[in-house]
């Protein structure tokens, strides 16, 4: 190993050892990788003073655009698919429940509850969507009472949220299944859209390359007694950005048929004659852990 070499493994471990006598053992352990992976980034990049200073003051701005309504941290964790690794590590299901993704800035806590059919489209414009299905335990029963959160964008591919006026809303709800665990809502079609690219993460997706669009998804939160809360989203199949979605969020399992209909038949009800999509979607809850398996 040259001197130089020598020298730069030197304060590496320096720096190390600085730490190891923080009383928190999970900080200890955290800061400690932190320092290890980041000297090993700047060793592997060897960045020129300059290009040091451009990396500050990309990661200042990134501070600086954040506020009560825009988080450009999670926006980087998002598109350099941190957030969805952080997901997989907590909610990885091995099989037993549907699968995670990420819930995104554009959720908001306890929208208005709504009674099953009703519409949260509230009289937008779109092509009308009906989406119904069954929340179930993951010992197979059906979970009465969940609480099946909804939030979508519209067919511009737009939030509320994203309107700089407070009483936006649209197209959130929040639905209690009935006794068979069963949820039902009529909607509009979502779109597909890009995330707020006007900030530093959009400058970075622009150098990478990369585009910043999200495929078309309808997203859901839900509760179930005894179980994990559950945050996903249901992809609309044959949407051109499934492959290259920004923030890396789209699951095979999670990609479903919107189908093209002139009339359904609710699973808990009559007849609807009218032309409109459907998407029947039925979700599995896994167990809370340290709850008990009963079956
Ligand atoms: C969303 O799907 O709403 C979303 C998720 C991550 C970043 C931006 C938007
Ligand atoms: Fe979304």
């Amino acid at each position: 190993m040259s001197a130089d070499a020598a020298e730069e493994q030197r304060l590496t471990d320096a720096v190390v050892a600085r730490i190891a006598d923080a009383p928190d053992p999970r900080i200890r352990e955290t800061l400690q990788a932190l320092v290890r992976h980041m000297h090993a980034f700047v060793r592997e990049v060897r960045p020129s003073e300059a290009e040091w200073a451009t990396a500050i003051d990309f990661l200042t701005r990134t501070g600086q655009m954040c506020d009560d309504r825009r988080q450009e941290f999670i926006l980087l964790s998002d598109t350099l698919g941190v957030s969805m690794l952080v997901d997989q590590i907590n909610h990885g299901r091995d099989g037993a429940g549907t699968e995670t993704t990420v819930l995104g800035p554009f959720y908001v806590a306890n929208p208005p509850l709504c009674a099953n059919g009703d519409d949260i489209a509230r009289g937008l414009a779109g092509e009308p969507l009906f989406v119904e299905g069954q929340v179930r335990g993951q010992d197979g029963a059906p979970l009465a009472n969940a609480i099946v959160d909804v939030w979508q964008s519209d067919d511009q591919g737009r939030y509320d949220l994203q309107f700089d006026d407070p009483d936006m809303f649209f197209l959130r709800g929040r639905f209690r299944t009935d006794s068979e665990g069963r949820y039902a809502f009529w909607s509009i079609m979502p779109r597909s859209y890009p995330i707020p690219s006007d900030g530093p993460v959009g400058a970075l997706l622009g150098a990478a390359g990369r585009h910043p669009y999200r495929p078309a998804h309808v997203h859901f939160r839900i509760e179930g007694a005894g179980c994990d809360p559950l945050v996903t989203h249901v992809f609309v199949s044959g949407d051109e950005y499934l492959g290259s979605d920004v923030v890396f969020g789209v699951k095979d399992s999670l990609i479903a048929d919107f189908e093209r209909r002139a009339r359904t038949t609710p699973l808990a009800g009559t007849s609807i004659e009218r032309p409109h999509r459907y998407l029947r979607y039925d979700f599995v809850l896994a167990r809370a852990r340290g709850e008990a398996a009963t079956g």
